[in-house]
């Protein structure tokens, strides 16, 4: 499968629909829905991890590999599953989580009862000399990234919660599970293949504190031994089908890095996320504070991505939505007086870019954020890690509150929103999250009366009937205005123009002339608008016109 003209979908199984009202979204909710999956249009579905697991993290604390959590339904519901997506050309995306194990992982369990082929699994080290703790390094959802090894008097390294050990991969033992792993799942029909905080599974053989006044994320973040481990598993699995799409999500990554990881010829990945352009909200790169997002820092970070992958040969993931972020809308749209607008604003800045389009569940449908009223609305682990740091810094209790409605990773976790019910037609028992504006956004209601929806079929059938949307190159445009995201797509002499205005408020722009036939290929308002060189475009406008 070529990955260039194909638009892949996220659901976070736990919150898209409850079959057997328990609360909790399963496989056979997922099954019942494929007819609404078909008609977006998508090529593939990436899932959120589903396999056992003690949920400390959401299932990216993985106990068995191997099987489906029961909470989700049985093996024969995925099986299930894969055949009836398959039947109308979807594939599967799978979420592997090989940077780290559950610690109630059987391998874990073994390692701590003593036993040293399983200890060689993951980083057990002694304190230093003066018994403090291994290394300074921090972990990712607060807290030292350290934590005692049962009673043994040793430590393990844990980059996430301490429920989530790090795999040690300098042991062959490890990547030979993980490529098994991948070829488990291959063999069950599952093209595509996410891959969870790769970018961190290479560290040193020998662990050593960051420097002082240095962040710890540069002692283990891309690494140059990650491209030596992520090719050896292609080539142990993914790698020998030709269909296959990957894509590893990178923290903390730079452009040099990201090309390497996706040139063709480096046999690493198909394409990668990166997060750059989601923290133009956070202050001093803090996220748990809340500012207005800067507008001209988040077009020069898409514009030097573009540009740089452009120039490498490296292939980008384009997202503003997943499981882990706040919805884009309450972040860069405007969900009160221009939801329609700004939602389809946003959908074309991303979709007509150069790159692989995911679209998260619910943002097709316009979704934003609950904004829940009290902590204990909240699920998360990092938001409850969160909270006391925020107290403990001298926050009142109000501001905490304001920061996590505007930061918690809850916010794009709350299910899909199917009528205008109790519940939102996700399930009939109260959901393990709630819903909250159900009444104004439903799939039933957009699919009548709703302009999302429909947006989004176009800007899909646009990257599949309109190869500059796929191959074409990216250039910038009027790099110095600071409402509009303009860029020039281009293909042998076809151009494409697109326009978005990121605010409520109209504006005129100035271009150069453009000679050739020209055509309007997208336009989220009715009225006729043409190219010249002064337009003025509404509030969250987006249009893009292809010059022949
Ligand atoms: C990734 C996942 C996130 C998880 C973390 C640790 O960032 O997207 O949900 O908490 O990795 O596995």
């Amino acid at each position: 499968m070529t990955f260039e003209d194909k638009v892949i979908y996220q659901i976070y199984p736990k919150s898209f629909y409850d079959s057997n009202n328990d609360g909790l979204g399963d496989l056979q909710g997922i099954i019942a829905k494929i007819p609404y999956l078909k008609q977006l249009n998508i090529d593939m579905i990436w899932f959120n991890p589903f396999f056992i697991s003690p949920q400390n993290d959401n299932g990216y604390d993985i106990s068995d590999y191997y099987h489906i959590d029961p909470k989700f339904g049985t093996m024969a519901d995925f099986d299930e599953l894969v055949a009836k997506l398959k039947s109308v050309g979807i594939d599967v995306m799978m979420d592997m989580v090989f940077n780290h194990t559950s610690t109630e992982h059987e391998w874990f369990q073994k390692a701590l009862k003593g036993d040293p082929k399983y200890m060689a699994y993951y980083y057990i080290r002694d304190a230093k000399p003066d018994s403090s703790l291994p290394t300074n390094w921090d972990s990712k959802f607060g807290g030292p990234a350290w934590e005692a090894f049962g009673n043994t008097g040793k430590y393990y390294l844990h980059l996430y919660d301490p429920t989530q050990a790090d795999l040690d991969w300098h042991n062959p033992a490890v990547r030979k599970e993980m490529a098994k792993i991948v070829n488990f799942w291959r063999n069950k029909g599952v093209k595509g293949f996410r891959f969870d905080v790769i970018n961190v599974i290479g560290k040193d053989v020998d662990l050593l504190d960051a420097p002082y006044g240095t962040d710890s994320r540069l002692m283990y973040t891309d690494k140059k031994i990650v491209h030596q481990y992520l090719q050896e598993l292609n080539e142990s699995s993914f790698g020998q089908d030709p269909d296959a799409v990957t894509v590893g999500e990178m923290s903390s990554t730079s452009i040099d890095n990201c090309i390497e990881y996706t040139l063709g010829k480096n046999n690493e990945l198909s394409m990668v996320f990166t997060f750059h352009h989601l923290k133009v909200d956070y202050t001093h790169g803090n996220k748990w504070t809340t500012m207005p997002f800067d507008f001209m820092s988040l077009k020069n970070i898409l514009n030097d991505w573009q540009l740089g992958m452009t120039a490498g040969h490296g292939w980008n993931a384009l997202f503003w939505n997943n499981h882990d972020q706040p919805r884009a809308i309450n972040r860069f749209g405007d969900p009160v007086h221009y939801r329609e607008k700004s939602a389809e604003m946003l959908a074309t800045t991303i979709h007509l870019l150069r790159g692989t389009p995911f679209i998260y569940m619910g943002e097709e449908i316009g979704m934003s954020d609950p904004q829940y009223q009290h902590l204990s609305d909240y699920n998360d682990i990092e938001t409850k890690n969160i909270y006391p740091t925020l107290l403990a810094k001298g926050l009142s209790k109000t501001e905490a509150l304001d920061i996590i409605q505007a930061k918690s990773r809850d916010n794009s976790r709350t299910p899909m929103q199917w009528d205008n019910s109790e519940y939102a037609g996700f399930s009939t028992e109260k959901p393990w999250l709630m819903p909250m504006n159900q009444s104004i956004v439903n799939v039933q209601n957009e699919l009548v009366h709703g302009e999302i929806f429909n947006y989004y079929q176009q800007l899909i059938k646009l990257r599949k009937t309109l190869p500059i949307v796929s191959v074409g190159d990216y250039q910038p445009l009027l790099m110095d205005d600071t409402q509009v995201f303009a860029y020039l797509r281009t293909l042998k002499n076809q151009r494409l123009i697109v326009l978005n205005n990121f605010y409520g408020t109209t504006t005129t722009i100035t271009l150069p002339a453009f000679t050739g036939e020209i055509s309007t290929v997208i336009n989220n308002y009715p009225t006729d608008i043409k190219l010249e060189t002064t337009i003025t475009l509404a509030p969250y406008q987006s249009v893009a016109f292809l010059i022949d």
